[in-house]
């Protein structure tokens, strides 16, 4: 590998590296109206304290988001823990009118003890409120979602109604970008942004961790392009450091890494990515894009040996243009 700086991204949960569990677990999603007054993030912090060494006692793993004025918690492990957890939650006065939005035995997604963020959203609470009581209803009448369906209902939704888009969640093509180096992916989200005349969809997370560090995630939607759609999302390199990123990463069909000149740096985020994906047992396809001369057969066979396809999609013999590519990548993830 070549020298580089190391990204300044691990964070140290209590059992961060271990794998996620195969067996079934109870699961439970529910969205409550905040009641901090005062700054949020501090207030998850203190959350935070007793949830990391609560939780870990009783098997279970939490993500806790905040956003709109409103709590969304996704809650999995055996199913009294979860029942004693919302028993004292919903005794806490930092939030009210809890509402259930997803209740099943199933596969978990979280291997994190507590996982926090805060997201900026541009919508009302109003918006917000109106989707928990979609998600509420169909949930009481036996027709919910999974749960990563229902949190980016929530937390990420589809252009539209809350029902079409929440139903339409499962059929998406999702597809995961990052560069090796500089904010390439972030760079060409925006380009194809404004080429679409649609809008980025922009996210920043404040981990809720003192480790974890702001992290920023932007999609945009293609909802014309892929079978039934299609949804971009451009993560940060620290963000595969995030428990977040990992709940989310089974459902991405490719993992794109933005190629550089530096040989180092192209192994350092594809080694990361590869050992993300083992940990949550996902084989997404894996896309190197960038100008031929920086592709290399390591990166294949760093790629093959964890057992996951290696696809190319190249520019052509120098630095490129941002359509150039797009073309490049449109090319290869239409044949997915
Ligand atoms: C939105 C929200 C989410 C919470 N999540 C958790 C959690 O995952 N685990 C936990 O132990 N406490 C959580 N709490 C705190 C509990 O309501 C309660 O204050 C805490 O468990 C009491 O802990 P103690 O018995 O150790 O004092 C949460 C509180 C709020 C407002």
């Amino acid at each position: 590998m070549g020298a580089m700086q190391p990204d300044s991204d691990t964070t140290l949960w209590p059992d961060s590296g271990t794998e996620l569990s195969r067996q079934d677990l109870g699961r439970l999603i529910y969205a409550s109206i905040c009641q901090v007054d005062g700054p949020v993030l501090g207030e998850m912090r203190r959350i935070r304290d007793h949830a990391v060494l609560n939780n870990q006692s009783h098997n279970l793993r939490v993500a806790l988001m905040h956003r709109c004025g409103w709590f969304v918690e996704w809650i999995e492990g055996p199913p009294e823990g979860i029942r004693a957890l919302m028993e004292r939650v919903a005794l806490d006065e930092r939030h009210r009118s809890l509402r259930v939005v997803h209740e099943s035995v199933g596969k978990p997604r979280l291997f994190k003890p507590w996982i926090g963020s805060i997201a900026e959203a541009t919508e009302s609470t109003g918006e917000f409120a109106r989707r928990v009581m979609a998600l509420h209803e169909r949930h009481l009448k036996g027709q919910g979602y999974e749960p990563a369906s229902v949190w980016r209902s929530l937390c990420s939704p589809l252009p539209g109604h809350v029902e079409v888009a929440a139903a339409q969640e499962g059929s998406y093509q999702r597809v995961m970008m990052m560069s090796a180096a500089r904010t390439d992916a972030f760079d060409l989200l925006r380009w194809l942004a404004t080429r679409e005349k649609r809008a980025v969809v922009h996210r920043r997370f404040a981990g809720a961790a003192r480790d974890a560090l702001d992290v920023e995630s932007d999609y945009l939607d293609l909802p014309r392009q892929a079978a039934a759609g299609r949804r971009l999302i451009a993560n940060a390199r620290k963000g595969l450091a995030m428990g977040m990123t990992h709940a989310f990463l089974p459902d991405y069909t490719a993992a794109v890494v933005l190629l550089d000149t530096d040989s180092g740096r192209n192994e350092h985020l594809l080694d990361r990515l590869l050992t993300a994906c083992q940990h949550v047992h996902h084989r997404p396809v894996v896309v190197g894009l960038g100008a031929d001369s920086w592709f290399s057969d390591s990166l294949r066979s760093l790629t093959e040996a964890r057992g996951l396809r290696w696809v190319e999609a190249r520019t052509g013999d120098r630095a490129h243009d941002m359509a150039t590519m797009w073309w490049a990548l449109k090319r290869v993830l239409d044949l997915l």
